[in-house]
């Protein structure tokens, strides 16, 4: 409950039942032993403003706002325990945040990501397409160490047009540490690099705790990568030659992910998680489209509905093995046997007309249409 940003309470349920009187009947039958005090009808003074017990009666009227029953569905009768951390979502909401970009994730996502990589204090946090960095503010909440890379100058400099309403350029100071400074987790800012995905620049013996990120969907900004159009030698020690200024070239989602999986296989401690969101074009899912890795163990993938015909489905691996050199996906980015490929025509699938916004799940706001 101290992480928690999905539950508002938990109580010790006593008793419970459809009407009052199957409510009393039950809660009668509650083991006085469990109650760790007097029977029921509790007797002696009742303090409201410092009590030792909170109760709480709770009535379920179902889910839908414009169809409330005239009596509750369900009640529950229950000893609180603990509140969830809510509060966080609207704390760090980014409404109020110092530094964000089209794409910014939302506060209750980037605290769920959090959770799903069981994000604790002193651990080493890395984002690999960081953005505005919402994922490093969610994690350094809870004491993690934060770095992350994305290859967009301006988004790490802070610099270039601003994403707010009325605000054409970026001010100054509006940057990923800034957004920490502004929680109070500055200190747990390392910090943030221009990097291309496709090449990470990390030694070998660099180790995160996890690895968690938001990659690029090709909808509301590219998905690219560098290159050449030349054949150019590489020298073992760096990707390109001197000379050579590498032109930008599409980064097929396949591809993202691929290197997404490989990267995490040598880069995360053993017992460590990658934790990312994988778009979806709904008709054609099916699980065998979620990228597996023999390092990689898949621990969840929960699906966020963001139209009738797509959504993004959260993605949790547990790195359960080193890699030895058979253990690269590269062989599955050819098209006959890559199962992702799917995912490459995303983007077009997403403006083919058929992509309705289901009501309830209209999500401008949090990045999700990228
Ligand atoms: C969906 S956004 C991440 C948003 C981020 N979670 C936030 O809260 O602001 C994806 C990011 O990936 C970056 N990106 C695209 N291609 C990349 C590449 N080849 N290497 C690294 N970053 C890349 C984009 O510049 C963009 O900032």
């Amino acid at each position: 409950m101290a992480r928690s940003v999905c539950t508002k309470s938990a109580f010790e349920l006593w008793g419970h039942g459809k009407t009052q009187s199957e409510l009393r009947k039950s809660l009668l039958s509650y083991p006085q032993e469990n109650m760790a005090m007097e029977y029921l009808p509790f007797e002696g003074t009742v303090s409201l403003k410092s009590p030792q017990h909170i109760f709480c009666l709770l009535e379920d009227y179902g889910t839908d706002p414009n169809n409330i029953p005239e009596h509750p569905n369900y009640i529950y009768f229950g000893r609180w325990i603990a509140d969830g951390q809510r509060e966080l979502i609207r704390s760090h909401s980014v409404k109020n945040r110092h530094f964000i970009g089209n794409t910014t994730m939302d506060a209750g996502l980037s605290f769920i990501m959090a959770n799903h990589a069981k994000v604790k204090e002193n651990d080493l946090v890395f984002d690999p397409f960081v953005g505005t960095g919402s994922l490093l503010v969610a994690c350094s909440q809870f004491g993690a160490y934060v770095c992350g890379t994305d290859i967009d100058y301006n988004t790490i400099h802070g610099k270039g047009r601003s994403s707010r309403k009325n605000q054409k350029w970026r001010g100054p100071d509006e940057n990923i540490r800034a957004n920490l400074r502004q929680y109070g987790t500055e200190r747990m800012y390392v910090d943030v690099m221009v990097c291309d995905a496709s090449k990470p620049v990390w030694r070998k013996a660099a180790l995160f705790d996890a690895i968690i990120t938001d990659p690029p969907y090709g909808i509301r900004e590219s998905t690219r990568r560098t290159g050449s159009h030349k054949d150019i030698t590489k020298s073992p020690d760096c990707i390109y030659v001197e000379s050579h200024v590498p032109v930008s070239q599409a980064y097929h989602l396949s591809d993202i992910f691929t290197d997404l999986l490989n990267f995490s296989a040598h880069h995360l401690v053993m017992g460590g998680r990658l934790v990312y969101w994988l778009p979806i074009y709904r008709p054609e899912y099916s699980e065998r489209m979620v990228p597996l890795h023999p390092c990689l163990r898949l621990i969840s993938n929960c699906e966020q509905t963001l139209s009738s015909h797509t959504s993004r489905r959260l993605i949790t691996m547990l790195k359960i093995k080193e890699p030895e050199e058979l253990d690269s996906l590269a062989h599955l980015a050819d098209p006959c046997v890559s199962p992702y490929q799917g995912h490459n025509s995303f983007r077009e699938k997403y403006f083919s007309g058929q992509n309705k916004r289901c009501g309830k799940e209209d999500n401008k706001s949090d990045g999700a249409g990228k």
